[in-house]
């Protein structure tokens, strides 16, 4: 294809063919208005006008492509769409006003009452509710599984088993999952496989070539990566996400295009910004391991962690997510949190600032005391998303958690 430049505001997808995560994060799906701007366009706008009542008409039969009501078509959340599909390699990505509307959306979108679900027991805390308290409302079964253990699965398979969904690596643990084993048995069983890659984003981590069918993305973690805005995203081959597309228009639960704008700012920045929440979690991880207060460290990049080589040939960095145990309960457990303060304590994740949290209290404190316990969330367990922050200078603050613990 030829062209001249000055004539096309778009980068041709055949431009794109071949090039890096890095590069696509910063030039895939941008689309210019005719002022030529630079940076992405923002259209906040509900609709979109038409030339007469005959091309409305073409619009909405779909004869006609092009913009109608932003609760479906909108220009800037379409190029974050076409940014992160082209990033983790999908056909088409479907944005969503969060990382959990995501879920429901796929759930709602290819499931129905009488299937049956299976799903790792070592997810947000939230996933675990959307699944065993509203889904089942609707008549959808959810087994829950260890996500290691791979016997588990192959026993909960049923004949209505239509989903496999996973978190690698989890939350807040960081256990990892053989996503090609498991991609096989869900084929096996025509069932769904689907990977939720907040922790690791399409930098790290690219779930389709380890035979994953769908991926879900809380935008709202490093895809933003400046904690401001909540977002999601679901990518696919086309013909899953117009069906997902589809529950979008009809249910709403629809991406902002200010978000969206806000989120195609955060990808331009991703790869770097996950290479240094990498070099940092590393750091800190092997640091604590040595220190007297901490019991356990959880993060894939340890030599000591259990699935340290599937971790290092699924993945190309472990991670900015890592947890600990603390010597001592839940009271030791907060008395580390709260003697820091540089860090933030929030339960949000994947910032450039580092946050620190208690999850048995805050992100899975609405499971059940035998549901935490089987997940492995402890009274006594710490979970930090590690920041770009100087590594010394967090480390200062940490050790005043430390000291809070030695009293
Ligand atoms: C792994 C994971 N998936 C999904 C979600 C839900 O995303 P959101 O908060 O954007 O709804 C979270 C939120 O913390 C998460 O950590």
């Amino acid at each position: 294809m030829t062209y001249r430049r000055e004539e096309h505001n778009w980068i041709p997808e055949s431009d794109l063919e071949g090039v890096s995560v890095d590069t696509l994060a910063v030039r895939a799906g941008q689309i210019r208005t005719g002022q030529l701007e630079h940076s992405d366009a923002i259209f906040p706008t509900s609709s979109f006008v038409y030339g007469s009542a005959a091309q409305a008409a073409a619009r909405f039969s779909g004869d006609e492509p092009g913009n109608i009501y932003s609760r479906f078509t909108n220009p800037t959340v379409q190029a974050f769409e076409a940014r992160i599909a082209a990033m983790e390699g999908g056909d088409r990505a479907v944005a969503t006003s969060s990382g959990m509307a995501a879920i429901l959306a796929t759930c709602m979108a290819l499931l129905k009452s009488g299937d049956h679900v299976i799903c790792s027991r070592g997810v947000f805390g939230t996933t675990n509710v959307l699944f065993q308290k509203y889904m089942a409302k609707f008549g959808l079964e959810t087994t829950f599984v260890s996500l290691t253990d791979m016997s588990a699965w192959q026993s909960a398979v049923r004949p209505e088993t239509r989903m496999l969904f996973i978190e690698t690596p989890s939350n807040p643990l960081c256990e990892v999952a053989d996503m090609t084993a498991l991609s096989a048995l869900a084929k096996a069983n025509d069932a769904l496989f689907v990977v939720d890659n907040c922790f690791c984003t399409p930098v790290l981590q690219r779930p389709f070539e380890f035979g994953a069918d769908i991926i879900i993305h809380s935008a709202t973690k490093y895809l933003d990566g400046q904690g401001r805005c909540v977002g999601g995203a679901v990518v696919g081959p086309n013909n899953l996400m117009e069906e997902v597309y589809g529950f979008l228009r009809s249910a709403g639960p629809t991406m902002s295009p200010f978000n969206a704008w806000v989120f195609l700012k955060g990808l331009e920045t991703l790869p770097i910004r996950m290479r240094a929440h990498c070099d940092n979690a590393l750091g800190l991880a092997v640091w604590l391991e040595q220190q007297p207060g901490i019991e356990r460290v959880f993060y894939a990049g340890l030599k000591s962690h259990p699935q340290y080589e599937l971790a290092a040939r699924q993945q190309s960095g472990f991670g900015g997510v890592l947890s600990f145990t603390v010597k001592g309960e839940r009271e030791a457990a907060w008395a580390f949190i709260d003697a820091t303060r540089l860090i933030s304590i929030t339960a949000n994740l994947g910032d450039v600032k580092t946050t620190i949290t208690h999850p048995g209290t805050t992100t899975h404190g609405r499971l059940s005391p035998e549901d935490k316990a089987s997940a492995g969330i402890t009274d006594n367990l710490v979970r930090i998303s590690v920041g770009i922050e100087s590594i010394d200078d967090i480390k200062v603050d940490l050790e005043r958690g430390l000291a809070a613990l030695a009293k």
